[in-house]
């Protein structure tokens, strides 16, 4: 086993299973330490102040585990919690939020919508996101309060799936939105209905791999990069960690980390609970 600092990543649940999985793709020696803070899910029906406790909680459990920078891989938290991460410790935060910039540069109609979670479109950092970088287009906003919940119990595909997401993408298209930004990292769990949902000559913008990119270049700035491990058949490690019903996590887990779950059995996957 490598001994390389971790990075550490945190969502209400299994949202930033998808920017992880990016995160491995990019940077294949990093260890990799996921908490999906699922006791608390779904953060986007909760206060700010709630919010902000559990983010401070799961921060101080990844800088327990020794984590060298951690990514808020959920927007909501993102939105009301990162500038007091960053206040209150030293380690590099990476968040995400919302892609309003490049869906303002893409669209062809001037309409841009974005699915998110209540909370993160009421919050001060979005408005002033959407102030500072829509410009001249014309944003719809469209919260999604059925999507996480979906994408928790691992309903992905199905009559319900898709009977939520047209109640939410339908009005955006019929705003005139040509282009529909994922605004919470559940979604992404959804894209290929939102996709079939939005239909053709609509674009669906998302945000993973680009904070992926991120991460890799915070990293190399702050000289934090993990060494390539000799013998080069040791891969990094990855630890799932959960505070409620592990079966179900486990589920999760084995459905959306994909193929390497069974690679990392080999090296070093492990889920637990915290
Ligand atoms: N995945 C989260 C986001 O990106 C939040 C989901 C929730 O817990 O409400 O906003």
């Amino acid at each position: 086993m490598t001994t390389s600092r971790p990075i550490g990543v945190f969502d209400s649940g299994i949202g930033g299973l998808p920017i992880a999985r990016q995160i491995r793709a990019l940077l294949p020696n990093e260890n990799i330490v996921y908490v999906a803070d699922t006791l608390h899910t779904p953060y986007g029906e909760k206060t700010e102040d709630y919010i902000l406790q559990r983010s401070l909680a799961v921060t101080d459990f990844l800088l327990a585990q020794n984590a060298k920078a951690i990514v808020v891989a959920c927007n909501t938290a993102t939105m009301v919690s990162i500038k007091t991460l960053r206040e209150r410790h030293a380690v590099p935060f990476i968040g995400v939020e919302p892609g309003v910039k490049p869906a303002a540069i893409h669209t062809q109609t001037g309409v841009i919508g974005v699915l998110a979670t209540e909370k993160t479109l009421t919050s001060d950092a979005f408005n002033q996101l959407a102030k500072r970088v829509a410009g001249d287009v014309q944003m719809e906003i469209q919260p999604c309060p059925k999507l996480v919940r979906l994408v928790e119990s691992l309903q992905l595909s199905g009559q319900d799936a898709v009977q939520a997401v047209e109640d939410y993408v339908h009005p955006l298209l019929e705003k005139g939105a040509d282009t529909i930004i994922l605004g919470c990292t559940h979604f992404a769990h959804l894209a290929p209905i939102i996709e079939q949902v939005a239909g053709l000559g609509v674009s669906v913008i998302s945000t993973e791999t680009a904070v992926a990119k991120e991460v890799a270049r915070r990293l190399e700035a702050e000289n934090l990069l993990a060494q390539p491990v000799e013998p080069t058949t040791q891969a990094a490690s990855a630890e799932f960690w959960s505070n409620s019903d592990l079966p179900l996590f486990q589920k999760q887990v084995a459905a959306l980390w994909g193929p390497d779950t069974q690679h990392d059995t080999q090296h070093g996957i492990q889920i637990k609970s915290f």
